[in-house]
């Protein structure tokens, strides 16, 4: 029977852009990998995951979809063993683990496109990626239920300069729908977030004053949307 991709999936693989060659890191159930090949989103596309148990359901997900001739699976950990692709998909793992795996693949520079949508710690990964000069130059948010995601796509272009804010929104996500509302959500958490550590008497003044610059910025910037 045809899954139908949930919200957040289905941005994420509406955030493909056509190309050649597509691996989904972390493909657990491989629906991205089918979505893309169904609607030639890719030509050759590589599912690939660390955990024996989500590959096997990969596995079988593709071969009832008839595409294991353009679907190829590869149990590894991150990008490891994999070589260079058009476009890299890596969704629903937290933020660090995202940096983690496009860190130990220096290839994602050579012009490959990332999708990357964290569930977690999104601004670790955003830091991350200007510091490392891949260009975020398309964020957009959507919503499931009582959750709401954002789906970067980025590219590698050399020295990229950033706001404090910009590590929780990227700047062309200022305009997107449901932006106010991502980054209302997102200044909530990083109030909570000081309180409990304050009150735990957790934080540090160099924390406490990042903390504080980086409300500062997010509200200003907030305040202009
Ligand atoms: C929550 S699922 C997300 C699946 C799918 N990408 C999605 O967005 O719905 C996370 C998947 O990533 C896999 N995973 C976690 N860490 C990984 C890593 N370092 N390399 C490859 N796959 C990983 C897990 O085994 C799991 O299948």
């Amino acid at each position: 029977m045809e899954k139908t991709l949930g919200a957040r999936l289905l941005r994420v693989a509406q955030s493909i852009p056509r190309c050649e060659t597509l691996v989904d890191c972390g493909c657990d159930h491989g629906y991205i990998s089918i979505y893309a090949a169904k609607n030639n989103i890719a030509k050759r596309i590589t599912a690939s995951d660390i955990n024996r148990g989500p590959l096997d359901n990969a596995e079988k997900a593709i071969a009832s979809a008839g595409l294991c001739d353009r679907i190829k699976t590869v149990l590894t950990d991150g990008l490891d063993g994999i070589s260079r692709h058009d476009c890299v998909v890596i969704a629903g793992m937290g933020g660090e683990t995202i940096a983690d795996i496009i860190e130990r693949a220096p290839w994602t520079k050579d012009g490959s496109t990332l999708v990357l949508q964290p569930m977690t710690r999104s601004e670790v990964l955003r830091e991350y990626l200007y510091r490392e000069g891949f260009y975020i130059f398309d964020e957009s948010f959507v919503r499931e239920g009582r959750h709401m995601y954002c789906v970067i796509s980025a590219r590698f272009s050399g020295d990229i300069t950033f706001e404090p804010y910009e590590k929780y929104i990227s700047r062309n996500a200022l305009g997107k729908e449901l932006a106010k509302e991502y980054t209302d959500r997102v200044l909530s958490r990083l109030n909570y977030e000081l309180e409990m550590k304050s009150d735990a008497g957790k934080v540090c003044e160099e924390e406490k004053k990042r903390y504080g610059e980086d409300i500062l910025s997010l509200t200003e910037m907030r305040d202009k949307l």
